[in-house]
């Protein structure tokens, strides 16, 4: 068909990016994007099953991370609850300023707005990490001010899949009344979450991290936190977010969030056995390492760096063969820079250039692993 753009990949591995959407959340949402379209917040029948439908999803969204339902204010995915994170508490904090603290690996939807806080006048800082990209607690104990009101440290890194001590940060936080957020897009879903033993304030998720619909997304708020709205407008979420809420995505949301509570411990099992399969074949390859393998990881991403090759050019020949892989480095202003994540663990720029990430699926198969590993060495072969 004229037009029609041709999906040559017949492997993903790049689910760190996007997971494809899971049967039961896309049936789940048909009937909200034709038959049940009403607005959630209007008072008539169609409206009122839409709302229900909302308020199951909350209750869903909240079990898989164990908050209250209402804790959960639906965004439009993870960037939006990273930025309204950071913005939401400035906010609050407006007439003091202070001081923030974010790590040095998060994602881009944390730096940015920490910059912005920076141009308007926030004390912002960053908390380095070791060679396996952790963040230890004592670090931030030591680079904590009198004026601290908020920490940002990510649950899982998203380019090497390290987990940072989330717990130890949030009760050494706690006990000094400062908001803590993590960023547990990456780890919802692959690791069990639960927002009281992480001793967190504020989390961020979206759903099509694991298997929902792209588009959506959830902050949870510990009751009682000084946050402020940052999209204003009607009153929905309680006033706290506006805009005509995304029920097909939120529904969408919910049910992929409750089946993978359901099957939390059955994925990591299966994650964890391909990734051991893939690391003990990348590990023979001439000149790889396996970037943060000495901390604890989630089960779905592995990083590799490869000795003396280019990670764009190694994921474009495998793009050819049939495989979507990610790599570390980031397209800014039209230059390939190396991976911030991987500078900030001391690796050289050539060994962050030579890094490529491969991030499995519960869709994954033995074969698939088998067969990328294969075409991998044919490329090596061929450079
Ligand atoms: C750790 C992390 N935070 C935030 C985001 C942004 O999420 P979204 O794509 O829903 O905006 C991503 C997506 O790659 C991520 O991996």
């Amino acid at each position: 068909m004229p037009g029609e753009i041709q999906n040559r990949t017949q492997v993903y591995l790049d689910n760190a990016a996007t997971t494809p959407l899971c049967a039961a959340a896309q049936a789940a949402m048909e009937p909200y994007l034709v038959g049940t379209f009403g607005n959630a917040s209007s008072p008539y029948a169609v409206s009122r099953n839409a709302r229900a439908a909302v308020d199951r999803a909350r209750g869903q969204v909240a079990a898989l991370i164990g908050a209250q339902p209402d804790e959960i204010v639906f965004t439009s995915g993870g960037t939006e609850s990273d930025n309204w994170a950071l913005l939401g508490t400035a906010l609050a904090n407006w007439e003091r300023r202070g001081h923030i603290l974010v790590s040095a690996v998060e994602h881009h939807a944390i730096l940015e707005p920490a910059e912005t806080l920076r141009d308007l006048g926030f004390e912002v800082e960053s908390i380095g990490v070791d060679e396996n990209g952790q963040v230890a607690p004592e670090a931030i104990e030591h680079l904590l001010r009198p004026n601290t009101i908020l920490v940002s440290v990510m649950a899982v890194n998203n380019e090497v899949g390290v987990c940072q001590p989330v717990a130890e940060i949030g009760a050494l936080l706690r006990e000094r009344g400062i908001t803590f957020h993590t960023d547990a897009v990456q780890a919802a879903g692959k690791l069990s979450v639960s927002v009281n033993e992480l001793n967190v304030d504020l989390l961020s998720l979206s759903a099509h991290k694991f298997q929902g619909p792209k588009g959506v997304g959830a902050l949870f708020i510990r009751r009682g936190v000084k946050m402020r709205a940052w999209q204003r407008g009607g009153a929905q979420e309680r006033g706290r977010r506006a805009g005509t809420e995304n029920v097909p995505g939120i529904v969408g949301m919910g049910v992929a969030a409750e089946i993978a509570h359901r099957n939390l411990s059955q994925n990591q099992t299966y994650l964890n056995s391909l990734r051991e399969r893939l690391e003990q074949g990348l590990k023979s390859l001439p000149g790889a390492c396996i970037n943060g393998s000495s901390a604890p990881r989630a089960p779905h991403i592995t990083n590799v760096s490869l000795a003396g090759q280019r990670a764009e050019s190694l994921a474009l020949n495998l793009d050819l063969m049939g495989f979507a892989v990610g790599t570390g480095s980031a397209c800014a202003s039209g230059a390939l820079e190396p991976s911030h994540v991987l500078t900030a663990m001391g690796r050289s720029q050539s060994a962050a250039r030579a890094s490529l990430r491969v991030s499995l699926g519960v869709q994954n198969t033995v074969s698939d692993i088998d067969n990328f590993l294969d075409a991998v060495k044919q490329v090596l072969q061929r450079n």
